[in-house]
């Protein structure tokens, strides 16, 4: 069984996956899709001009599509009777929702048919979710709903559903696409689904593009929602996919070589894999670039290249896709520590002391950016970070321990950035403008008040709290 599995993307067949005796998967592509395709590509590490591809990238982009938890794929083999070692075996079962536009089917029709629908699913059974998967983390699937499987990547615990246009929740079931992905944070890493939240919303204060994210409430549970980007919603509530694929996809890169000290994509490889694939959009390279240095400054551990990810459009070609699953190191203090390493290099170092702004600029320049830009740019995070997630913070409107959590992330953002900036300043270009003084810790307009060591001013802004979402430091 599943020997075969075929892929489409809007409901066009586009190829065939194979597996032989050996476990060794081939991707044939439908002649009627390559030739009607234009600039799309399934993944940059299987271009269509090839019509077959062999070899590691069939198999590890079907991988990419499954979660990285060992225990997951165990608990997935054990419910559908089929081989946790088998990627196609399992996309079989859950491959009608995945990240992007491809759906996986063990059927060979032309045109994806089947069943498709939206089960409501009421606030009091998310709750019950969210707490059954505080207690056991492997269990995604929502119990009671058996035709709404998804598959998503990532270690941390989700589930994916839709809400559409009236605002209600569903469990899209069979080939109906989720709009939202909802994580309750790591369990042992204090609020990390209010961090991913912060750090969502700080990035895009300091002017990344990223995913939409907020806190959202469920009875008493608290979770992370982030909003799919992959999925466009149209007034009358359909919804169409976008298609995308990670970096490790788009290497041909196993999951398990996800961080670069596993052998995984740096940012040179991306830069270079992003303007060798001549999308229409000419920023990309820019905005990865801008992305590494937001997760330099604010020690974001977890940038691997499962977290980046491309959008491909027919018309356009590939382009970055926003940010998602940020999240910073600065409020633990077991992880924020001098040897915490970044899940990419800059000048070929990895840890939090061996990184210098110098080495960032070098890169910039290895990577023939605008130096002046890279290092404008390097400035206006640094110097906005600690305002960033303090605004983030307001905006959350947060009270009790998570007004808490976030005036560590301030604070540790403060400290961190004032040393960067000093290094920023030596390693400015000689053309670049001079660095203004630093801010003393009044509060910016548009920001909240912050303390001399700018920490947010938690009188000012109460009312309800959330919870977050980030990973512990690669620390190989
Ligand atoms: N907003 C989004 N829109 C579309 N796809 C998304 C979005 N957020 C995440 N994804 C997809 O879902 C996958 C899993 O999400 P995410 O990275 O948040 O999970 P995670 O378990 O926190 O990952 P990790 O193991 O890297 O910490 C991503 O790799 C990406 O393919
Ligand atoms: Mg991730």
């Amino acid at each position: 069984m599943s020997s075969q599995l075929t892929a489409y993307i809007d409901g066009c067949r586009v190829g065939r996956f194979t597996r032989d005796g050996t476990g060794a998967v081939t991707l044939s592509f439908d002649e009627d899709w390559r030739h009607a395709a234009r600039r799309m590509e399934l993944s940059l590490s299987m271009p269509k001009s090839r019509r077959v591809h062999t070899g590691a990238a069939p198999l590890n982009y079907l991988w990419n599509l499954l979660p990285d938890s060992e225990a997951v794929l165990q608990r997935w083999g054990s419910k559908f009777g089929v081989s946790p070692r088998n990627p196609m075996a399992l996309l079989a079962h859950v491959g009608m929702d995945t990240a992007g536009a491809v759906q996986l089917a063990d059927t060979d029709v032309e045109m994806l048919t089947g069943p498709s629908g939206n089960e409501p699913i009421s606030a009091a059974e998310i709750a019950a979710h969210i707490r059954q998967l505080r207690s056991d983390p492997e269990g995604w699937l929502i119990p009671g709903h058996d035709g709404g499987y998804f598959s998503l990547a990532g270690a941390q615990s989700k589930f994916a559903l839709a809400r559409t246009a009236d605002t209600r929740w569903s469990v899209p079931t069979g080939r109906a696409a989720s709009t939202h992905i909802l994580k309750p944070g790591i369990r042992g890493l204090d609020h990390s689904d209010l961090n991913e939240h912060l750090s969502l919303a700080a990035a895009s204060q300091l002017g990344l593009d990223t995913a939409d994210s907020s806190i959202e409430h469920f009875e008493d549970e608290s979770v992370i929602v982030v909003r799919r980007y992959d999925r466009v919603l149209a007034e009358d509530g359909t919804v169409t996919r976008l298609h995308q694929e990670d970096i490790a996809q788009a290497t041909g890169t196993h999951p398990a070589g996800k961080y670069q000290t596993e052998g995984g994509p740096g940012i040179e490889m991306i830069v270079n894999l992003i303007r060798g694939a001549h999308g229409r959009d000419g920023g990309s390279a820019d905005r990865l670039f801008d992305a590494a240095m937001f997760n330099w400054a604010a020690l974001g551990t977890d940038a691997h290249a499962k977290n980046y990810s491309l959008l491909h459009s027919a018309a356009e070609g590939p382009r970055l896709a926003p940010l998602y699953d940020v999240a910073t190191a600065l409020p633990y203090t077991d992880i924020n520590n001098r040897n915490t390493k970044l899940a990419m290099s800059f000048s070929r170092h990895y840890r939090q002391r061996e990184i210098e702004a110098r080495h960032v600029i070098a890169d910039a320049i290895a990577l023939s950016f605008d130096v002046e830009w890279a290092h404008d740019r390097a400035v206006a995070i640094v110097d906005g970070l600690a305002d960033a997630y303090s605004a983030a913070a307001r905006e959350a409107k947060l009270d009790g321990t998570d007004a808490v959590f976030a005036a560590r992330i301030v604070d540790e953002a403060a400290t961190r950035t004032a040393r960067l900036r000093r290094e920023l300043q030596a390693a400015a270009p000689p053309s670049a403008a001079p660095i203004p003084r630093a801010p003393t810790g009044s509060a910016r307009p548009g920001t909240q008040p912050r303390t001399p060591t700018g920490r947010f001013d938690r009188n000012t802004d109460t009312t309800s709290g959330p919870s977050l979402t980030e990973r512990p430091s690669s620390e190989p």
